[in-house]
């Protein structure tokens, strides 16, 4: 069991996560903890450094003279990679092509894994991901899984002016050997397609209500 609570939000590409992820962790006042960010942060520097994100060897021993730093500021998850700060390089389309790729590596996972987990000794968290009901914070009783019909996915992606293959990036995440992307079997299932941030929020509110760790006047 972590020190402190976790929402666990998982998903498939474009589905809603995020935008929900923080407008709920700012409601509750929780850190959000954006965890495909430290995939793609990783995706970044491989990159960066002219390698084939499919050489699982190259990879690691990048990784073994590189420093991970994931940090809370300003009540969200930052990801550096020696002193740096990615920004908005992180949704690039060279990173969105290979981030699945270097998500399957099982050493990669094992690393990040340990520094989500270590999220939750330090604060009340909202973290979304793909596996983080499944396999981060399986003890969590809180676990939703956002989804959306792929064409309103494909919709979403477009109208942030991004090209990725979401479709291509589900199927290496829900294929891969280690915490493949699953339903966790104690997830809430809601499907955004037909709903607004607002209102996928307010679902989330109201089964935490239920569950009784909100007031139901909150
Ligand atoms: O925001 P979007 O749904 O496009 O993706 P993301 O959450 O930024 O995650 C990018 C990629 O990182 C995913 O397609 C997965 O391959 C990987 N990922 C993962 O394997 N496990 C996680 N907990 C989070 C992300």
């Amino acid at each position: 069991m972590s020190a402190h609570l976790v929402i666990a939000i998982d998903g498939p590409a474009a589905s809603g996560k995020s935008s929900v992820a923080r407008v709920l962790a700012r409601r509750l006042g929780y850190v959000y903890v954006n965890t495909g960010a430290m995939y793609r942060a990783v995706t970044w520097h491989v990159i960066g450094s002219h390698l084939d994100p499919s050489h699982s060897d190259a990879v690691l021993s990048l990784l073994e003279s590189t420093r991970i730093a994931c940090e809370i500021e300003a009540q969200e998850s930052v990801v550096r990679i020696n002193g740096v700060d990615p920004g908005a390089e992180l949704q690039g389309e060279q990173v969105n092509r290979a981030v699945s790729t270097i998500a399957t590596i099982p050493e990669v996972r094992r690393q990040l894994v340990a520094m989500q987990r270590a999220y939750g000794e330090k604060a009340d968290s909202v973290m979304e991901g793909r596996d983080i009901g499944s396999a981060v914070f399986p003890e969590t009783p809180y676990k939703f899984y956002i989804d959306a019909s792929p064409e309103v996915r494909a919709q979403r992606r477009a109208k942030q002016g991004l090209q990725d293959s979401i479709l291509q990036r589900d199927k290496v995440d829900t294929s891969r050997r280690m915490s493949p992307l699953v339903i966790a079997e104690d997830a809430h299932v809601i499907d955004s397609s037909h709903l607004t941030v607002d209102g996928v929020v307010g679902e989330i509110v109201g089964r935490l209500k239920l569950k009784g760790l909100l007031a139901a006047d909150f």
